[in-house]
Protein backbone atom coordinates (compact mmCIF):
# COMPACT_ATOMS: atom_id res chain seq x y z
CA UNK A 1 0.00 0.00 0.00
CA UNK A 2 2.75 2.41 0.96
CA UNK A 3 4.47 1.77 -2.09
CA UNK A 4 1.20 1.86 -3.98
CA UNK A 5 1.04 5.97 -2.41
CA UNK A 6 4.67 6.76 -3.03
CA UNK A 7 4.03 5.67 -7.00
CA UNK A 8 0.86 7.94 -7.27
CA UNK A 9 2.91 10.77 -5.19
CA UNK A 10 5.69 10.56 -8.15
CA UNK A 11 3.40 10.66 -10.86
CA UNK A 12 1.97 13.93 -9.35
CA UNK A 13 5.17 15.13 -8.73
CA UNK A 14 6.36 14.35 -12.30
CA UNK A 15 3.44 16.30 -14.08
CA UNK A 16 3.58 20.31 -14.40
CA UNK A 17 4.32 22.62 -12.52
CA UNK A 18 7.56 20.40 -12.43
CA UNK A 19 9.66 23.38 -11.00
CA UNK A 20 7.30 24.34 -8.23
CA UNK A 21 9.21 23.80 -5.72
CA UNK A 22 6.30 25.10 -3.21
CA UNK A 23 3.99 21.56 -4.84
CA UNK A 24 6.95 19.23 -4.48
CA UNK A 25 7.78 19.85 -0.71
CA UNK A 26 3.80 19.23 -0.18
CA UNK A 27 3.84 16.21 -2.34
CA UNK A 28 6.68 15.28 0.05
CA UNK A 29 4.71 16.39 2.94
CA UNK A 30 1.71 13.67 1.93
CA UNK A 31 4.34 11.12 1.71
CA UNK A 32 5.61 11.82 4.63
CA UNK A 33 2.54 11.60 6.80
CA UNK A 34 1.38 8.62 4.44
CA UNK A 35 4.10 6.64 5.79
CA UNK A 36 3.65 7.69 9.36
CA UNK A 37 0.23 7.40 9.38
CA UNK A 38 -0.12 3.89 10.53
CA UNK A 39 1.42 4.46 13.58
CA UNK A 40 -0.05 7.70 15.07
CA UNK A 41 -3.43 5.81 14.71
CA UNK A 42 -2.48 2.82 16.98
CA UNK A 43 -0.57 4.75 18.95
CA UNK A 44 -3.74 7.18 19.80
CA UNK A 45 -6.97 5.82 17.54
CA UNK A 46 -9.22 8.86 18.96
CA UNK A 47 -6.50 11.98 18.61
CA UNK A 48 -4.72 10.20 15.91
CA UNK A 49 -7.68 10.68 13.12
CA UNK A 50 -8.50 14.29 14.02
CA UNK A 51 -4.49 14.71 13.26
CA UNK A 52 -5.06 13.01 9.77
CA UNK A 53 -7.78 14.97 8.94
CA UNK A 54 -6.05 18.06 9.87
CA UNK A 55 -3.03 17.07 7.86
CA UNK A 56 -4.53 15.76 5.05
CA UNK A 57 -7.02 18.49 4.14
CA UNK A 58 -3.97 21.51 5.05
CA UNK A 59 -1.69 19.83 2.13
CA UNK A 60 -4.25 19.54 0.38
CA UNK A 61 -5.69 22.85 0.49
CA UNK A 62 -1.97 24.21 -0.16
CA UNK A 63 -1.32 21.85 -2.88
CA UNK A 64 -3.94 23.69 -4.46
CA UNK A 65 -2.53 27.48 -3.58
CA UNK A 66 0.39 26.17 -5.68
CA UNK A 67 -0.91 24.52 -8.70
CA UNK A 68 -2.94 27.08 -10.54
CA UNK A 69 -2.97 30.91 -11.91
CA UNK A 70 -5.90 31.32 -9.57
CA UNK A 71 -6.23 27.93 -7.04
CA UNK A 72 -10.00 27.43 -7.15
CA UNK A 73 -9.43 26.70 -11.08
CA UNK A 74 -6.28 24.07 -10.19
CA UNK A 75 -6.39 20.96 -11.87
CA UNK A 76 -5.31 19.34 -8.72
CA UNK A 77 -9.02 19.64 -7.17
CA UNK A 78 -9.30 16.14 -6.69
CA UNK A 79 -6.40 15.93 -4.42
CA UNK A 80 -9.66 16.71 -1.73
CA UNK A 81 -10.61 12.72 -2.12
CA UNK A 82 -7.94 11.74 -0.05
CA UNK A 83 -8.69 13.26 2.96
CA UNK A 84 -12.48 12.80 1.66
CA UNK A 85 -11.92 9.25 1.79
CA UNK A 86 -9.62 9.17 4.68
CA UNK A 87 -12.90 10.44 6.60
CA UNK A 88 -14.85 7.72 5.36
CA UNK A 89 -12.70 5.17 6.66
CA UNK A 90 -12.03 6.57 9.87
CA UNK A 91 -15.71 7.82 11.25
CA UNK A 92 -18.80 7.02 11.35
CA UNK A 93 -21.57 8.44 9.10
CA UNK A 94 -21.43 12.07 11.18
CA UNK A 95 -18.16 12.40 11.48
CA UNK A 96 -17.81 11.84 7.60
CA UNK A 97 -19.99 14.15 6.53
CA UNK A 98 -18.37 16.88 8.98
CA UNK A 99 -15.15 16.50 7.47
CA UNK A 100 -16.19 15.96 4.23
CA UNK A 101 -17.88 19.80 5.29
CA UNK A 102 -14.76 20.82 5.91
CA UNK A 103 -12.65 19.47 3.15
CA UNK A 104 -15.47 21.45 0.84
CA UNK A 105 -15.41 24.18 3.17
CA UNK A 106 -11.07 25.21 2.65
CA UNK A 107 -11.61 24.11 -0.89
CA UNK A 108 -14.30 27.22 -1.80
CA UNK A 109 -12.36 29.48 0.29
CA UNK A 110 -10.38 29.69 -2.73
CA UNK A 111 -13.38 31.73 -3.76
CA UNK A 112 -12.92 35.19 -1.93
CA UNK A 113 -9.22 35.93 -3.26
CA UNK A 114 -10.88 35.15 -6.92
CA UNK A 115 -13.75 37.06 -6.88
CA UNK A 116 -11.61 40.26 -6.50
CA UNK A 117 -10.16 39.88 -9.81
CA UNK A 118 -13.31 37.80 -11.42
CA UNK A 119 -16.29 37.53 -11.10
CA UNK A 120 -18.44 34.20 -10.83
CA UNK A 121 -20.49 33.08 -13.91
CA UNK A 122 -23.34 30.22 -13.87
CA UNK A 123 -20.58 28.25 -15.46
CA UNK A 124 -18.57 28.38 -12.88
CA UNK A 125 -20.74 28.29 -10.30
CA UNK A 126 -22.29 25.03 -11.69
CA UNK A 127 -18.65 23.37 -11.98
CA UNK A 128 -18.07 24.32 -8.22
CA UNK A 129 -21.25 22.95 -6.58
CA UNK A 130 -20.59 19.52 -9.47
CA UNK A 131 -17.05 19.45 -7.70
CA UNK A 132 -18.52 19.74 -4.01
CA UNK A 133 -21.27 17.37 -4.90
CA UNK A 134 -19.30 14.55 -6.17
CA UNK A 135 -17.03 14.92 -2.60
CA UNK A 136 -19.85 14.39 -0.86
CA UNK A 137 -20.98 11.23 -2.92
CA UNK A 138 -17.74 10.05 -2.78
CA UNK A 139 -17.44 9.83 1.11
CA UNK A 140 -20.71 8.70 1.57
CA UNK A 141 -20.94 5.81 -0.52
CA UNK A 142 -17.27 4.58 0.81
CA UNK A 143 -18.45 5.56 4.38
CA UNK A 144 -21.10 2.84 3.73
CA UNK A 145 -18.92 0.38 2.41
CA UNK A 146 -16.96 0.80 5.59
CA UNK A 147 -19.49 0.52 7.95
CA UNK A 148 -21.08 -2.86 6.49
CA UNK A 149 -17.65 -4.52 6.45
CA UNK A 150 -17.09 -3.40 10.07
CA UNK A 151 -20.31 -4.83 10.79
CA UNK A 152 -19.72 -7.95 8.81
CA UNK A 153 -16.48 -8.48 11.10
CA UNK A 154 -17.84 -7.76 14.29
CA UNK A 155 -20.72 -10.34 13.39
CA UNK A 156 -17.92 -13.13 12.54
CA UNK A 157 -16.17 -12.06 15.78
CA UNK A 158 -19.48 -13.03 17.78
CA UNK A 159 -19.73 -16.43 15.79
CA UNK A 160 -16.11 -17.36 15.74
CA UNK A 161 -16.58 -17.01 20.33
CA UNK A 162 -19.69 -19.04 20.26
CA UNK A 163 -18.37 -21.59 18.48
CA UNK A 164 -15.41 -21.95 20.53
CA UNK A 165 -16.86 -21.81 23.62
CA UNK A 166 -19.27 -24.53 22.50
CA UNK A 167 -16.38 -26.77 21.54
CA UNK A 168 -14.66 -25.94 24.69
CA UNK A 169 -18.24 -27.06 26.48
CA UNK A 170 -18.30 -30.19 24.73
CA UNK A 171 -14.56 -31.13 25.68
CA UNK A 172 -15.76 -30.39 29.42
CA UNK A 173 -18.69 -32.40 28.54
CA UNK A 174 -17.30 -35.79 28.36
CA UNK A 175 -14.65 -35.06 31.08
CA UNK A 176 -16.81 -34.19 33.55
CA UNK A 177 -19.49 -36.72 32.79
CA UNK A 178 -17.01 -39.43 33.20
CA UNK A 179 -15.75 -37.95 36.72
CA UNK A 180 -19.11 -37.12 37.66
CA UNK A 181 -20.05 -40.46 37.01
CA UNK A 182 -17.19 -42.21 39.41
CA UNK A 183 -18.03 -39.32 42.56
CA UNK A 184 -21.41 -40.03 42.32
CA UNK A 185 -21.36 -43.93 43.36
CA UNK A 186 -19.15 -43.67 46.28
CA UNK A 187 -21.30 -41.28 47.53
CA UNK A 188 -23.83 -43.38 47.21
CA UNK A 189 -22.28 -45.78 49.65
CA UNK A 190 -21.29 -42.55 51.98
CA UNK A 191 -24.66 -42.01 52.04
CA UNK A 192 -26.24 -45.77 52.48
CA UNK A 193 -23.35 -46.03 54.88
CA UNK A 194 -24.40 -42.83 57.10
CA UNK A 195 -27.41 -44.46 57.12
CA UNK A 196 -27.18 -47.65 58.62
CA UNK A 197 -24.67 -46.41 60.96
CA UNK A 198 -27.60 -43.74 62.30
CA UNK A 199 -29.84 -46.85 62.78
CA UNK A 200 -27.52 -49.11 64.47
CA UNK A 201 -25.88 -46.39 67.16
CA UNK A 202 -29.57 -45.39 67.94
CA UNK A 203 -29.15 -46.37 71.17
CA UNK A 204 -25.69 -44.97 71.53
CA UNK A 205 -25.86 -41.15 72.64
CA UNK A 206 -26.43 -38.14 70.40
CA UNK A 207 -22.98 -37.27 69.22
CA UNK A 208 -22.85 -40.33 66.69
CA UNK A 209 -26.17 -39.70 65.50
CA UNK A 210 -25.62 -36.32 64.55
CA UNK A 211 -22.51 -36.92 62.72
CA UNK A 212 -24.14 -39.35 60.78
CA UNK A 213 -26.29 -36.83 59.91
CA UNK A 214 -24.03 -34.45 58.60
CA UNK A 215 -22.36 -37.18 56.72
CA UNK A 216 -25.66 -37.34 54.80
CA UNK A 217 -26.54 -34.28 54.16
CA UNK A 218 -23.24 -32.95 53.17
CA UNK A 219 -23.57 -35.97 50.66
CA UNK A 220 -27.03 -34.28 49.71
CA UNK A 221 -24.94 -31.19 49.03
CA UNK A 222 -22.30 -32.67 46.84
CA UNK A 223 -25.23 -34.96 45.41
CA UNK A 224 -26.54 -31.59 43.88
CA UNK A 225 -22.97 -29.64 43.25
CA UNK A 226 -22.52 -32.61 41.11
CA UNK A 227 -25.69 -32.81 39.56
CA UNK A 228 -25.86 -28.82 38.54
CA UNK A 229 -22.34 -29.68 36.85
CA UNK A 230 -23.41 -31.92 34.65
CA UNK A 231 -26.19 -30.19 33.48
CA UNK A 232 -23.61 -27.09 32.69
CA UNK A 233 -21.16 -29.94 31.39
CA UNK A 234 -23.20 -32.65 29.60
CA UNK A 235 -23.72 -32.06 25.70
CA UNK A 236 -27.14 -31.31 25.22
CA UNK A 237 -29.26 -33.30 23.03
CA UNK A 238 -32.72 -30.94 22.04
CA UNK A 239 -36.08 -33.01 22.01
CA UNK A 240 -37.23 -30.86 19.67
CA UNK A 241 -41.66 -30.26 19.98
CA UNK A 242 -43.95 -27.24 19.94
CA UNK A 243 -44.10 -25.62 23.30
CA UNK A 244 -46.39 -23.43 25.33
CA UNK A 245 -44.59 -20.86 26.96
CA UNK A 246 -46.47 -19.73 29.33
CA UNK A 247 -47.70 -22.93 30.73
CA UNK A 248 -43.90 -23.51 30.81
CA UNK A 249 -43.18 -20.08 33.28
CA UNK A 250 -46.59 -21.13 35.00
CA UNK A 251 -45.05 -24.78 36.08
CA UNK A 252 -41.24 -23.13 36.89
CA UNK A 253 -42.85 -20.49 39.23
CA UNK A 254 -45.23 -23.15 41.16
CA UNK A 255 -42.20 -25.30 41.54
CA UNK A 256 -40.66 -21.96 43.08
CA UNK A 257 -43.78 -20.93 45.36
CA UNK A 258 -43.56 -24.78 46.46
CA UNK A 259 -39.80 -24.16 47.65
CA UNK A 260 -40.58 -20.84 48.91
CA UNK A 261 -43.93 -21.20 50.51
CA UNK A 262 -43.34 -18.40 53.02
CA UNK A 263 -42.19 -16.01 50.42
CA UNK A 264 -44.79 -12.69 49.61
CA UNK A 265 -44.74 -12.36 45.95
CA UNK A 266 -46.89 -10.21 44.15
CA UNK A 267 -46.61 -12.04 40.78
CA UNK A 268 -47.90 -10.22 37.42
CA UNK A 269 -48.03 -12.34 34.21
CA UNK A 270 -48.37 -10.62 31.03
CA UNK A 271 -49.01 -12.80 28.04
CA UNK A 272 -50.98 -11.61 24.68
CA UNK A 273 -53.91 -13.65 23.76
CA UNK A 274 -52.79 -16.05 21.20
CA UNK A 275 -49.19 -16.22 21.27
CA UNK A 276 -47.63 -18.26 18.89
CA UNK A 277 -45.94 -21.87 20.32
CA UNK A 278 -42.72 -22.43 19.12
CA UNK A 279 -40.51 -25.70 18.70
CA UNK A 280 -37.86 -25.69 21.64
CA UNK A 281 -36.74 -28.44 24.06
CA UNK A 282 -39.35 -28.87 26.82
CA UNK A 283 -37.28 -29.78 29.96
CA UNK A 284 -34.52 -27.57 28.82
CA UNK A 285 -36.66 -24.83 28.45
CA UNK A 286 -38.61 -25.42 31.93
CA UNK A 287 -35.21 -25.43 33.01
CA UNK A 288 -34.13 -21.85 31.76
CA UNK A 289 -37.49 -20.54 33.00
CA UNK A 290 -36.72 -22.29 36.39
CA UNK A 291 -33.19 -20.85 37.07
CA UNK A 292 -34.23 -17.55 36.38
CA UNK A 293 -37.56 -17.74 38.78
CA UNK A 294 -35.57 -19.07 41.58
CA UNK A 295 -32.45 -16.26 41.16
CA UNK A 296 -35.77 -14.05 41.67
CA UNK A 297 -37.07 -15.60 44.56
CA UNK A 298 -33.54 -15.62 46.15
CA UNK A 299 -33.28 -11.84 45.18
CA UNK A 300 -36.48 -10.87 46.77
CA UNK A 301 -35.92 -13.35 49.76
CA UNK A 302 -33.90 -11.02 52.03
CA UNK A 303 -36.89 -8.39 52.04
CA UNK A 304 -39.12 -10.83 52.97
CA UNK A 305 -41.05 -10.35 49.67
CA UNK A 306 -42.02 -8.51 46.63
CA UNK A 307 -43.26 -8.26 43.01
CA UNK A 308 -42.63 -10.73 40.09
CA UNK A 309 -43.60 -9.98 36.61
CA UNK A 310 -43.17 -12.51 33.90
CA UNK A 311 -44.50 -11.91 30.24
CA UNK A 312 -43.69 -12.56 27.25
CA UNK A 313 -44.17 -11.01 23.76
CA UNK A 314 -44.20 -12.32 19.47
CA UNK A 315 -42.05 -10.96 17.32
CA UNK A 316 -40.91 -11.49 13.95
CA UNK A 317 -38.48 -13.94 14.37
CA UNK A 318 -39.38 -15.54 17.65
CA UNK A 319 -40.63 -14.83 21.28
CA UNK A 320 -38.98 -12.62 23.77
CA UNK A 321 -39.80 -13.40 27.10
CA UNK A 322 -39.04 -11.42 30.57
CA UNK A 323 -38.90 -11.95 33.97
CA UNK A 324 -38.00 -8.90 36.07
CA UNK A 325 -37.82 -9.01 40.00
CA UNK A 326 -38.32 -5.70 42.69
CA UNK A 327 -34.81 -7.01 44.68
CA UNK A 328 -31.75 -5.42 44.54
CA UNK A 329 -30.49 -6.01 41.16
CA UNK A 330 -27.37 -6.51 39.93
CA UNK A 331 -24.65 -4.29 40.49
CA UNK A 332 -23.19 -2.55 37.15
CA UNK A 333 -19.48 -4.04 38.29
CA UNK A 334 -21.10 -7.74 38.05
CA UNK A 335 -23.00 -7.84 35.06
CA UNK A 336 -20.47 -9.09 32.72
CA UNK A 337 -19.51 -11.78 35.47
CA UNK A 338 -22.86 -13.25 36.52
CA UNK A 339 -23.09 -15.64 33.28
CA UNK A 340 -19.52 -16.97 34.03
CA UNK A 341 -19.59 -20.57 35.77
CA UNK A 342 -18.95 -20.69 38.98
CA UNK A 343 -19.66 -17.05 39.73
CA UNK A 344 -21.90 -16.52 42.59
CA UNK A 345 -22.45 -14.15 45.24
CA UNK A 346 -24.63 -17.05 47.44
CA UNK A 347 -23.29 -18.74 50.19
CA UNK A 348 -24.99 -21.61 49.34
CA UNK A 349 -24.86 -20.91 44.85
CA UNK A 350 -22.99 -22.97 42.88
CA UNK A 351 -22.69 -20.15 40.43
CA UNK A 352 -24.07 -22.72 37.61
CA UNK A 353 -27.96 -20.94 36.73
CA UNK A 354 -27.37 -18.70 34.12
CA UNK A 355 -24.34 -20.59 32.77
CA UNK A 356 -26.65 -23.29 32.16
CA UNK A 357 -29.23 -20.98 30.79
CA UNK A 358 -26.96 -19.06 28.32
CA UNK A 359 -25.99 -22.83 27.26
CA UNK A 360 -29.41 -24.05 26.50
CA UNK A 361 -29.79 -20.57 24.82
CA UNK A 362 -27.06 -21.10 22.51
CA UNK A 363 -28.55 -24.66 21.48
CA UNK A 364 -31.64 -23.08 20.28
CA UNK A 365 -30.15 -20.31 18.76
CA UNK A 366 -31.36 -17.56 21.23
CA UNK A 367 -30.16 -15.21 23.43
CA UNK A 368 -30.18 -14.31 27.29
CA UNK A 369 -30.02 -10.70 28.44
CA UNK A 370 -29.60 -8.98 31.48
CA UNK A 371 -31.44 -5.67 30.84
CA UNK A 372 -29.68 -2.33 32.60
CA UNK A 373 -31.57 -0.53 34.70
CA UNK A 374 -35.41 -1.86 33.81
CA UNK A 375 -37.06 1.44 35.20
CA UNK A 376 -35.69 4.03 37.60
CA UNK A 377 -39.58 3.45 38.92
CA UNK A 378 -38.96 -0.19 39.86
CA UNK A 379 -35.10 -1.48 40.12
CA UNK A 380 -34.58 -5.08 40.40
CA UNK A 381 -33.25 -7.31 37.65
CA UNK A 382 -34.95 -7.79 34.65
CA UNK A 383 -33.42 -10.85 32.64
CA UNK A 384 -35.16 -11.20 28.94
CA UNK A 385 -35.20 -14.60 26.84
CA UNK A 386 -35.50 -14.37 23.01
CA UNK A 387 -36.11 -17.63 21.59
CA UNK A 388 -36.52 -17.93 17.20
CA UNK A 389 -39.69 -19.71 16.34
CA UNK A 390 -37.50 -22.57 15.10
CA UNK A 391 -39.24 -24.81 12.00
CA UNK A 392 -42.68 -26.20 11.89
CA UNK A 393 -44.01 -23.77 14.84
CA UNK A 394 -47.44 -22.18 14.56
CA UNK A 395 -45.52 -19.68 12.62
CA UNK A 396 -42.82 -21.13 11.30
N1 LIG B 1 -32.61 -11.74 39.77
C1 LIG B 1 -31.39 -11.42 40.24
N2 LIG B 1 -31.22 -10.33 41.04
C2 LIG B 1 -29.99 -10.02 41.53
N3 LIG B 1 -28.86 -10.73 41.27
C3 LIG B 1 -28.97 -11.82 40.49
C4 LIG B 1 -30.22 -12.22 39.91
N4 LIG B 1 -30.00 -13.32 39.17
C5 LIG B 1 -28.69 -13.60 39.27
N5 LIG B 1 -28.05 -12.71 40.06
C6 LIG B 1 -26.62 -12.68 40.39
O1 LIG B 1 -25.94 -13.56 39.51
C7 LIG B 1 -25.21 -14.52 40.22
C8 LIG B 1 -25.13 -15.80 39.41
O2 LIG B 1 -26.41 -16.38 39.27
P1 LIG B 1 -26.52 -17.93 38.95
O3 LIG B 1 -27.95 -18.30 38.84
O4 LIG B 1 -25.62 -18.24 37.80
O5 LIG B 1 -25.86 -18.63 40.21
P2 LIG B 1 -26.43 -18.68 41.68
O6 LIG B 1 -27.88 -18.33 41.69
O7 LIG B 1 -25.54 -17.85 42.53
O8 LIG B 1 -26.21 -20.20 42.04
P3 LIG B 1 -27.11 -21.42 41.48
O9 LIG B 1 -28.10 -20.88 40.53
O10 LIG B 1 -26.14 -22.34 40.82
O11 LIG B 1 -27.71 -21.99 42.69
C9 LIG B 1 -25.94 -14.67 41.53
O12 LIG B 1 -25.08 -15.17 42.55
C10 LIG B 1 -26.38 -13.22 41.79
O13 LIG B 1 -25.32 -12.47 42.33
MG1 LIG C 1 -29.22 -19.26 40.35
Amino acid sequence: MDLLWLVFLGGLAALPPVREIHKQLILVGFGVWQLSEGRVLSRSPRHGRVLAMVVKIGLATLLIAHTGEVAINSSYFPIFYVPVVTAAMLFGPRGTLGWTAVASGAYCAYLLPALRHYSLDAYGRDQLALRVFFFFLLALIINRFVMESREAAAGLLVEQERTRRAERLAALGQLSAGLAHEIRNPLAVIKGSAEMLSKESAGAGALPMELAGYISSEVDRVNVLVGRFLDFARPLRLDRQPVDIPALLDRALADAEHRWPQARIVVTRAFPPGLPRLVADRTLMERVFANLINNAFEAMAPAGGGRLTMGASGETAGIRVWIQDSGPGVPSELRDQIFNPFFTTKPAGTGLGLAIVSKIMDQHGGELTLVEGASPASPGARFEVFLPYGEHSDRG
